[in-house]
């Protein structure tokens, strides 16, 4: 049933219609509880607020099936203008975004030339970029990408790598001579078993095995999870094996174990908040709901609210 339910809810993730539609919804069905809001300015005052906590982020400017250049590049410029925003309030958090967003699916070279007008414009800024890693489809050509744009020079971009995909340990050993700060995740699309581990068990297991050894070499980690098993671990790790505070940092999603992160803040360590924003949620939320069916209960009294 939780299975049928996942698939469900990713399922109308990937319908157009009503990501459209949503867009001039606003946030609806207790989707604020997952998106920091439509402006920047909702964006601002929720980094706002994390950083008075201790807690740092990394914004998203939400943006799902982009099919024209223009889509692509007016994506890319509100990227820019969240880069701005950040530095010009002063507040702490760097950038999320994605491939298709920038027109991957048009053309890799007009995805790969508004990602050198962002990171141009990062650098101005003092900034980070993260890559968020999408379905398998899109996997190869991103990683393809973003080292293009390392060869080119590029010192301030990262990318994410999934615990659930067969080639992902082999990945972190194809990028080790590069050093990159890399956001390890269990991975958020249904992918077929040729691909991916189809048990949770085993993507729990390939999780650990694959921060160990990015921390290993000596590399950073943005350790991504809300699973206080893999967080507990970790812990752990880095004590017996000396790796400092400064190699890795915590993250989660924004609205999810809120507990869990202040903890973790105040016990000294980094905490990072992915904070999504922007009229195009819908694909968003429903990926968070698909992670956890349980969440459907407060959706259902956000609409009977209403
Ligand atoms: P798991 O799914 O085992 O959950 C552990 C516990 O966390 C649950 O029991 C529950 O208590 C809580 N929890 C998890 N999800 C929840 C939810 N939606 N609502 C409420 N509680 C929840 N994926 C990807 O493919 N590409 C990417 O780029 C990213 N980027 C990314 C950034 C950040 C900052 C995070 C935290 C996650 C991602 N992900 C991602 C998503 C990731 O792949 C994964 O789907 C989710 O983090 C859920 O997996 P957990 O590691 O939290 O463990």
């Amino acid at each position: 049933m939780e299975q049928a339910l996942r698939d469900f809810f990713l399922f109308l993730s990937k319908n157009q219609t009503a990501n459209t539609a949503a867009k001039k919804w606003g946030l609806r069905f207790g989707a604020s509880r997952f998106v920091a809001g439509v402006t920047i300015q909702d964006a601002i005052d929720a980094v706002r607020e994390l950083n008075g906590k201790g807690i740092l982020a990394t914004l998203d400017h939400l943006g799902e099936f982009v099919f024209t250049e223009a889509e692509a590049n007016e994506s890319a410029d509100y990227c820019m203008l969240t880069l701005k925003e950040i530095q010009k309030a002063g507040v702490k958090s760097n950038l999320s975004l994605k491939m298709t967003q920038l027109g991957l699916d048009i053309s890799k070279d007009l995805c790969v030339a508004n990602m050198r007008r962002i990171l141009d414009t990062a650098k101005a800024c003092n900034n980070f970029v993260r890559i968020d890693m999408e379905d398998y489809a899109h996997n190869e050509v991103t990683l393809d990408i973003l080292k293009q744009l390392i060869a080119e020079g590029y010192d301030n971009v990262g990318t994410v790598l999934q615990a659930y995909l067969y080639k992902t340990e082999q990945d972190i050993d194809d990028l080790n001579p590069h050093h990159l700060n890399l956001r390890l995740v269990k991975g958020a699309y249904k992918e077929p078993k040729e691909v991916a581990f189809p048990e949770k068990a085993d993507v729990d297991r390939n999780y650990i095995k694959i921060i160990e050894k990015h921390l290993k070499y000596g590399n950073y980690a943005a350790i991504a999870s809300h699973d206080e098993a893999i967080i507990k671990h970790v812990k752990q790790f880095v004590k017996t094996h000396n790796i400092p505070k400064n190699q890795f940092e915590f993250q989660m999603l924004y609205g999810i174990r809120t507990q869990l992160q202040q903890q973790l803040a105040n016990e000294g360590y980094t905490m990072r908040v992915y904070v999504p924003y922007g009229n195009d949620w819908y694909g968003y939320f429903m990926r968070r709901l698909a992670e956890r069916p349980a969440n459907v209960g407060f959706v259902m009294k956000s609409m009977v609210k209403k």
